[in-house]
């Protein structure tokens, strides 16, 4: 006799899901180090992350340019689109770039920018020079193509051109080099434009790629940096940038100006991804930055001296509540500031941990370097461009408390 029970399919086994080889070997840092991790004081006053306030957000201009999208008949901006990025959008960023339309590529934000660059330009187990101390989510995104790294050390003035001068002429062949020129995130430095033309030269020379990572250009405080022609005008510069820090990190919104020849490869390769970022919120920045053409640049002007105000505001903070124990110099622009322990008796991880039980966190120099042969653990990396100023004078007071623990 048959019953139900015995006519069922024995209980399947559930299969072990797999994970490619590569993944499984990734080792970066998935978050962004320690600091992001260890419990805090609920009242701890966080210098951590390079994002913008959002007092200079253009808050209801977006929701008005939004409102206009979703008007338009057909509703374009909830379709698909090309690979390369909608036309206004497009013809607006080319023209700040000084550059044809058809360089311009928009990405999903500054990294997105970075891993295609990687992708369609890098060999597996190719030899990437990168900057020493470095952003480290580039690192990340290198993994993917299994690369080896040359650190190039950077310093006040950005990557040392002759540092990497002389790995060239001692025979390293690096695929790649990856640099922040302006506004270094961790050492706020800037490539000065005698060095920005050398290092073309050098890329043209030894047939490198240079990643161009650009996010905190338009954030200057004085004058504006160096001009960006010599990377737009080489056929061996990718330069990418992102809405990230002057419209918000959540748009995801940012672009690539890609060499001619590579247009193919990178095209061939982000339609085998995403097919394009998304329309919608094309559409909608694409409508804030050219329907009122002074929008964009007034934005900026608010960022720029809310920022400034806020470097000036720390630089003196640190100076009276830790009087000569941090060597800094005033950020020509950007969101960060890179104070150097001037006392070699300070041990800067215990400074962190003392910071944090006095409330303020901060990301530890030593998380940033790519190899030896930097100070970087005697540097602070400390985020102002969200801190109100009383918030900031009052880190300042707690890292003198800190400091103070060890010294006194
Ligand atoms: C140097 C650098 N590159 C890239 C990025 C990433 O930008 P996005 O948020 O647009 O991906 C950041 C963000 O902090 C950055 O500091």
């Amino acid at each position: 006799m048959t019953t139900l029970d015995t006519l069922a399919a024995p209980p399947l086994e559930p299969a072990p899901t797999r994970t490619p080889a590569l993944i499984a070997a990734l080792t970066a840092p998935k978050g962004f180090g320690d600091a992001t991790l260890r419990d805090r004081r609920t009242d701890a006053i966080e210098l951590l992350g390079g994002i913008p306030d959002a007092a200079v957000l253009p808050a209801s201009e977006l929701a008005e340019a939004t409102a206009r999208v979703l008007s338009r008949p057909g509703l374009p901006a909830l379709q698909y689109s090309r690979t390369e990025g909608i036309s206004p959008l497009r013809e607006w960023i080319a023209e700040r770039e000084g550059v044809s339309v058809d360089r311009i590529v928009v990405t999903n934000g500054g990294f997105h920018g970075l891993s295609l660059a990687i992708q369609s330009t890098l060999e597996r187990g190719d030899l990437v020079a990168v900057d020493n101390p470095i952003f480290p989510l580039f690192l990340r995104g290198l993994e993917l193509a299994d690369a080896s790294i040359l650190p190039i050390r950077v310093g006040s003035d950005g990557l040392d051109i002759e540092h990497l001068r002389d790995e060239l002429r001692a025979g390293a062949r690096p695929a790649a080099l990856y640099t922040v020129p302006d506004f270094h995130n961790p050492s706020q430095g800037t490539l000065p434009a005698e060095a920005r033309r050398e290092l073309v030269d050098l890329a043209e020379h030894y047939g490198f790629i240079v990643y161009a990572d650009n996010p905190y250009r338009e954030l200057w405080f004085g004058d504006a940096p160096e001009s960006v022609d010599a990377f737009n005008s080489s056929d061996h510069v990718i330069h990418v940038n992102t809405f990230t820090k002057t419209l918000g990190p959540g748009l995801r919104l940012g672009w690539i100006v890609v060499p001619e020849p590579l247009r193919p490869a990178i095209t061939a390769l982000r339609s085998r991804q995403d097919s394009h970022s998304s329309t919608f919120v094309q559409a909608v920045v694409g409508e804030l930055v050219t329907a009122e053409p002074t929008l964009f640049d007034s934005t900026l002007q608010r960022a720029r001296r809310l920022y400034r105000g806020r470097a000036e505001r720390l630089v003196a903070a640190l100076e009276r509540e830790a009087p000569g124990s941090f060597e800094t110099v005033l950020p020509g622009g950007g969101l960060f500031l890179w104070p150097r322990l001037t006392d070699d008796a300070v041990d800067p991880d215990r400074l962190a941990a003392d910071a944090s039980a006095e409330g303020v966190e901060y990301q530890r120099g030593s998380f940033f370097p790519s190899g030896p042969g930097t100070d970087s653990d005697r540097h602070l990396r400390l985020a102002y461009g969200h801190i109100p100023e009383p918030q900031l004078d009052e880190a300042a007071a707690r890292l003198g408390r800190a400091l103070r623990r060890q010294l006194d």
